[in-house]
């Protein structure tokens, strides 16, 4: 799958959303994260982003290989202040934003 690293973080552009077939690209609070169980691969979001957040799994920078395990954390444990993980949401369209973010990003500071 794809995944969103650290320039996302107090970004949030959107404009990857649009171009998303699937509706797997989920809001968060700070940050978007991509749906490792639902993303079909197309790469149809990298070049969209303005900050080159998005890159294929395997090739994220080593220094952000964490944001990796943290996007499908996002869907598979449950988030600050709910009882059940996200799962297979079914679509960010539906779901809509989802007002919290993942600890790595919850606590992360630029620089
Ligand atoms: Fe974030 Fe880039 Fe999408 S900043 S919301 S990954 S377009
Ligand atoms: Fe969607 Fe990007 Fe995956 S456009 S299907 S999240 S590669």
């Amino acid at each position: 799958p794809y995944v969103i690293a650290a320039a996302c973080i107090d970004v949030m552009d959107r404009s990857c959303i649009e171009e998303c077939p699937v509706d797997c690209i989920y809001e968060g609070e700070r940050k978007l994260y991509i749906n490792p169980a639902e993303c079909i691969d197309c790469g149809a979001c990298e070049p969209a982003c303005p900050v080159s957040a998005i890159s294929q799994d395997r090739r994220v920078p080593a220094d952000q290989s964490d944001f990796v395990a943290d996007n499908a954390r996002f869907f598979d444990a449950p988030l600050p202040g709910r009882d059940e993980p996200l799962g297979m949401a079914g679509g960010a369209g539906a779901v809509g934003p989802v007002g919290v973010d993942t600890e790595l990003v919850a606590a992360y500071e630029a620089g």
